[in-house]
Formats: structure tokens, C-alpha cells, sequence
């Protein structure tokens, strides 16, 4: 299956990729967690399609599987829910030696992982992302938590899985707005890392969005192999890991201050046209890369302008942000096409420009 291994200090797992849940099977003995209990988180949407699938796929490998099912949607990220998980992990004897499995989209992944992690003070943990967002940024790199008080993501642990599986069929019953907010973090690696990626989805567009296996695991195992290599060097966002966050300063700002009805993507769509505009007027980025960029967000239906919400608010609302240290804007730019760099040097008039390129 060609793997890819992200190494922390403490751990190396793979990444596998399919396009079936056949080969959970070899993953569950490759990593020697058969024989012992199986708890399979999941969501209200995604239990129904998936998840007998993978328990009757797992049955025979495990001593018994067990599936809890919360409510789709950012609303149930919260410590609530984390502690039904508890309640259901007490109900049903979940041991040290149990496997606790995220079966969904980046909510249900970051939940079951800070679940796992703080469970008997931390129990096995397997990664299923069924959403391109998942697939592509959240199951990677070991960030678990859950949302507080409105604030995204504010508890939370660094927590490694044990493997990820990737099958991209289920990518197939995605809502198409969700598969291109995932499309807008794919879209992300190619300034951070090479044009040539960029180049690979501008060739291949039709095929992706037409969900082509082939293409689609070419450019999903690509952004893991980034991010692989990404937290391998820098797991705890000591600087390095800083590049993920490409063009998500504005684009966290206008997705708090939209009341999150735009999705995380799309706010990033709109946070790296607002970042490339920077880039451009500091003469980093060419004309021709600009569009490049904003005909491919283009292509998959992801915003480039945004009404209802005036500079001043979006100004605002990114010093309130939770990575704001010392009161200071930090940005990621990029010195060229695929070199990027994390800076505070950024004037106030150059936000506001960048802020004002993405306003209606
Ligand atoms: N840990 C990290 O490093 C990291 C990185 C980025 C984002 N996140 C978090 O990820 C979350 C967003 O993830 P998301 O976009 O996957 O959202 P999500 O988990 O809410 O999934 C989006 C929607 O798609 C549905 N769904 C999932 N898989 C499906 C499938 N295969 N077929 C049909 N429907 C399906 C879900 O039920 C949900 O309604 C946010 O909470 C964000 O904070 C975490
Ligand atoms: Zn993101």
C-alpha cells in the first residue's frame, strides 16, 4: 500500500491509503493492536454509511467492537460530548489496553483523539477521516481537543494515533461544499512547499473534483507527505509547523466574525487571497501565480470576496485570536512560490490592503 511515517520523538506511525476498508485488517495487525476491545467513535452522519462497514470488517480482530454515535457538526465539539464519551467508555469496561477508533471528519477525529488521550490518562487511538479536510490536515499531526466558550480548539492535547487509514472512497458521499472547503487546505501545500503541486491539481482539476481515485490519492498522500515531514521536525509548533497556518490569520478572523456560517475553508480560500495580495505588492509572487491561485479556488466553488463584515472588524477580531502572542499579527508569507516564512512584520496598511482585496 505505500505508507508514509510521520516521526515524533516519542512515535512513528504510518499513514495507509486505499480505497476500501479491506486493508484495515493489515493495518490492525501491522501495529499489533488486534485481540483486544474496539471503540468506534463516530458521527450521526457518518455512523450510518461507514461504520457497521468497518466493525463487521474489524469483528474477527478484535475481542468485541463497540460504536458510539454523537451529533454531526462543530456544535457538539465540546467537553458535553467528551463526557458522554467517558460515561460510554465506563458503561462498556474500556480498558487500558483498548483501541479507541475516530471514524468522521475533523470534529469526530479531534474529539475521539482528546478522549483517547485523557482516558486512563491516554489509551490507544487509530484515525479514520472520511472528509478531504480530514484526510489532508486533521488526522495528521496529532492535534485533539475540543472548542470552549467559543473559542476554537482552547482544550486540547498533542496526541499521536497509533496509524491513519485513509480510504478515499468515502470521500464519495461527501456534500460537494465540503469536499472543496477540503480542496482549499489541498490547495494551501502548493505555496508552502512547491509549484509543482500546484501544478499537478491545476492539471488534474477535472479529475479531482470528479473524486478519480488516482488523482485524488495523489494529492491527498502528497499534503500528508508535507505534513508529515512538517510535524516530524517541528510537532509542537515551535516555529516550523507555523507554515500550516498559511493564509489562516485573516481567515480565522473571518470565520469567527461570519459566526462560522462560511466553513473553515472557506475562509481560508479567502485568508490566502487576502495573503497573496500581500505577497504580490512585495513583488514574491508573479501576476500569473496570483491568478494562478485564484482561478484553482475558483474552480472548486471556494469564495475569493466576502460581504457583511467591514476591514475594521476582521482588523479586530485577529488580535483576539488564540496564537496572538505579545499582542502581535503574525503571517505567513511566502520569500517565493513554495518558500514560506512566518513573520510580525507586516504594516498595518498592508493588512488592511489584504483585508480590502477580499471585501465585496
Ligand atoms: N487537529 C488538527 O490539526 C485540525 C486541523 C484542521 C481542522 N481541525 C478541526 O477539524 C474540524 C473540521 O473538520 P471537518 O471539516 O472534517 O468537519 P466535520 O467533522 O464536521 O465534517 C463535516 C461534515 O461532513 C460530514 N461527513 C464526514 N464524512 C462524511 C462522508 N464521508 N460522507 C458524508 N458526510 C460526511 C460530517 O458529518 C459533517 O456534517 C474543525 O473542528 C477543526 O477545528 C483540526
Ligand atoms: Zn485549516
Amino acid at each position: 500500500m505505500n505508507n508514509i511515517y510521520v516521526k515524533t520523538k516519542e512515535k512513528k506511525y504510518p499513514i495507509y491509503f486505499a480505497n476500501s476498508f479491506n486493508g484495515i485488517e493489515k493495518a490492525v495487525e501491522e501495529n499489533d493492536l488486534s485481540g483486544r476491545k474496539l471503540c468506534i467513535i463516530t458521527d450521526s452522519n457518518v455512523s450510518g454509511i461507514y461504520a457497521q462497514n468497518v466493525k463487521d470488517t474489524l469483528e474477527k480482530y478484535f475481542e468485541s467492537v463497540f460504536v458510539y454515535t454523537f451529533d454531526a457538526g462543530e456544535k457538539s465539539k465540546n467537553l458535553n460530548t467528551i463526557s458522554d464519551f467517558y460515561s460510554f467508555f465506563l458503561e462498556n469496561h474500556i480498558d487500558r489496553k483498548t483501541v479507541v477508533a475516530g471514524l468522521g471528519g475533523g470534529v469526530c477525529g479531534d474529539m475521539a483523539g482528546f478522549a483517547a488521550a485523557t482516558y486512563l490518562r491516554g489509551i490507544k487511538f487509530i484515525q479514520i477521516p472520511t472528509t478531504l479536510l480530514a484526510q489532508v490536515d486533521s488526522s495528521v499531526g496529532g492535534k485533539v481537543g475540543v472548542d470552549f466558550k467559543n473559542s476554537k480548539n482552547i482544550i486540547g492535547a498533542f496526541y499521536q494515533p497509533d496509524f491513519v487509514y485513509i480510504n478515499t472512497e468515502t470521500l464519495n458521499t461527501l456534500p460537494e461544499r465540503e469536499f472543496n472547503a477540503g480542496m482549499a487546505e489541498v490547495i494551501k501545500y502548493g505555496p508552502i512547499y512547491s509549484h509543482n503541486f500546484t501544478e499537478y491539481i491545476a492539471d488534474n482539476k477535472k479529475a479531482i473534483a470528479d473524486r478519480e481515485y488516482s488523482a485524488l490519492k495523489h494529492v491527498i498522500k502528497k499534503c500528508c507527505k508535507i505534513k508529515a515531514e512538517v510535524v516530524s521536525k517541528d510537532e509542537k509548533e515551535g516555529g516550523l509547523r507555523e507554515i500550516l497556518n498559511f493564509g489562516h490569520t485573516i481567515g480565522h478572523a473571518i470565520e469567527t466574525k461570519m459566526n462560522f456560517t462560511l466553513l473553515h475553508g472557506e475562509c481560508v480560500a479567502l485568508g490566502m487571497k487576502a495573503v497573496f495580495n500581500i505577497c504580490l505588492k512585495r513583488g514574491t509572487v508573479s501576476q500569473k501565480e496570483y491568478d494562478e491561485l485564484l482561478s484553482l479556488l475558483e474552480y472548486f466553488n471556494l469564495p475569493l470576496n466576502i460581504s457583511g463584515i467591514t476591514a475594521d472588524e476582521i482588523y479586530s477580531q485577529m488580535f483576539l485570536d488564540k496564537k496572538v502572542k505579545n499582542n502581535q499579527l503574525s503571517f505567513v508569507l511566502l520569500e517565493s512560490y513554495g518558500r514560506p516564512f512566518s513573520t510580525t512584520n507586516v504594516d498595518k496598511e498592508e493588512i488592511y490592503s489584504a483585508i480590502n482585496a477580499v471585501l465585496r
